[in-house]
This record gives structure tokens, C-alpha cells and sequence, in this order.
């Protein structure tokens, strides 16, 4: 069954998310938590910063583990979701740096950094909470439209869709690399909760067909409807305008 928190603005949106995780982190102070990056989680990560700089969490036996990072960016690529995982929460928070977990999207080697990276995953064991974001053409991570489901952490080639999207944080569309690491689908559904977060208009068709339409790797976010653990889509009033129109009986928090 999925919980539907629908609020009025995106900026509640985030801060409902926040509560979220903060209960997760309370509960279980050395949680393994599941990021993602995006625009959409940028409230949610400000106001994590929030209750951290006021004592209401500590990060501090926390560990944290991404879900994709782009192919040829370093660290100190503004771009680089590593750049961003620091821009926008880890400086911030009380977290140890050692405990927080990127794909190496500069490593010589990405295949075998796919490898790598499972191996981390098989390590820190079962996610307490993975956030996700969607894409518009229902990507999860960086799992784009494919013939399958990819189970295990793999090297994408981005769909021009995507690229397109994405364009919009470089300076060109050119700039934007053409492959990354991604936590496959296989790895994200091991996760004990999933905390979905949309919002905006723009992903308001994406997320009906998601999660209400057919289960196809071509709509990568729909392997949601199999999920067995506790899947909470956290939007604001644009992202659930169409669940809303088709659904109606669907009755969101
Ligand atoms: C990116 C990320 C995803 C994210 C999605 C949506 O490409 N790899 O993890 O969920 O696209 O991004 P946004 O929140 O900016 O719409």
C-alpha cells in the first residue's frame, strides 16, 4: 500500500520529507540512509540542515549512501552530485565524512566501479530509508527507459531527455556527461522504506502513470507498485493534480 502526503507548496513538501527522515534518524540514530539528489530534494535537505543546527537530529552515527553520480565529474565539479551532497547538506550536518557513500563518477574504471560499489552496498546492509526523486520520463537514480529492470549498481548511458533535463545546471547541453554510475532497481527496492518526494506540475502525469499505470521497465519508477516495503510519496498540490483527476478515490494525508 502507498502513503500519500499531499501538501500545499513545495516548500512543505520538502519539510514534510524532513520529518520523514528526521523520525527515521531519531529512531535509529545509526541509520543508513538512501540519498538523492535533484532539485526536488533541495527543501527537504534545508530543512535537515534546520533541525541539525537546532539539536532536534545529530547526523553524527549516521551513514549516508547516494544514488548515482554523473561519469567524468571529480568532487570538486560543481556539478558532481558529490559537490552537491556537500553544497547542500553534508558542511552543514554533524556527519563524519568517512561515513558518507558516492559512486567514484571519476574512477578510470566505471565498470568496475559498479562493482565496487555493490560491494559497499552488500557491506553497509539494508537502507532504513532510501529518498527518491522521478524523472520526467519516470527514471529512478539514473535508471533510464529500458527492455529490463537493471538489478545490480551499473554504468547508464543517459537518455537525451534526460540530458535535456539536466542541461539546465551546465552551462551547455554538450556539458553535460553523457553516462553515470547508477544504484540499480534491484539494489533501491532492498531498502526497508522508500520516501518518494515530486513536485511541481511537471512530474504530475509521470507520477500517476508511475505509479498507477502498467509495470513496464519503459516507465523505470512503476517497479514501485512491487515494492513490499512502506512506500511514501510525499508531493505537493501541482505533482498530485493528475493522481487526484484519475483517482479520485485515492485520499492523500
Ligand atoms: C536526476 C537524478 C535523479 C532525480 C531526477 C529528478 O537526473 N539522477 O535522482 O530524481 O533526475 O531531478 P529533479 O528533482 O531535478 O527534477
Amino acid at each position: 500500500m502507498i502513503k500519500f502526503i499531499c501538501t500545499e507548496s513545495e516548500q512543505q513538501a520538502g519539510i514534510r520529507a524532513a520529518e520523514i527522515m528526521a523520525e527515521v534518524i531519531k529512531t535509529r540514530p545509526n541509520a543508513l540512509i538512501g540519498l538523492a539528489t535533484g532539485s526536488t530534494p533541495l527543501n527537504m535537505y534545508a530543512e535537515l540542515v534546520r533541525k541539525c543546527s537546532i539539536g532536534e537530529i545529530s547526523f553524527k552515527d549516521v551513514t549516508t549512501v547516494n544514488l548515482d553520480e554523473y561519469v567524468g565529474l571529480t568532487p570538486d565539479h560543481e556539478q558532481s552530485y558529490y559537490w552537491f551532497m556537500w553544497k547542500n547538506l553534508f558542511s552543514h550536518i554533524d556527519i563524519e565524512p568517512e561515513n558518507t557513500h558516492l559512486p567514484t563518477g571519476a574512477s578510470p574504471d566505471p565498470e568496475k566501479e559498479c562493482i565496487n560499489y555493490d560491494r559497499l552496498l552488500d557491506r553497509l546492509g539494508s537502507v532504513d530509508i532510501q529518498l527518491l526523486g522521478i524523472g520526467h520520463n519516470g527514471h529512478i537514480a539514473f535508471n533510464e527507459p529500458d527492455s529490463h529492470f537493471p538489478k545490480d549498481t551499473t554504468l547508464v548511458k543517459l537518455s537525451d531527455s534526460t540530458i535535456e533535463a539536466n542541461s539546465r545546471f551546465f552551462d551547455s547541453k554538450a556539458d553535460v556527461p553523457s553516462q553515470a554510475i547508477s544504484m540499480g532497481i534491484g539494489r533501491i527496492l532492498r531498502a526497508k522504506s522508500i520516501l518518494l518526494l515530486a513536485t511541481g506540475q511537471g512530474k504530475a502525469d509521470i507520477l500517476e502513470k508511475a505509479l498507477f499505470g502498467k509495470i513496464t521497465p519503459t516507465v523505470p519508477a512503476s517497479i514501485l507498485q512491487f515494492y513490499q516495503g512502506e512506500l511514501t510519496v510525499v508531493t505537493d498540490k501541482s505533482a498530485f493534480s493528475t493522481i487526484k483527476e484519475k483517482h479520485p478515490r485515492v485520499n492523500p494525508e
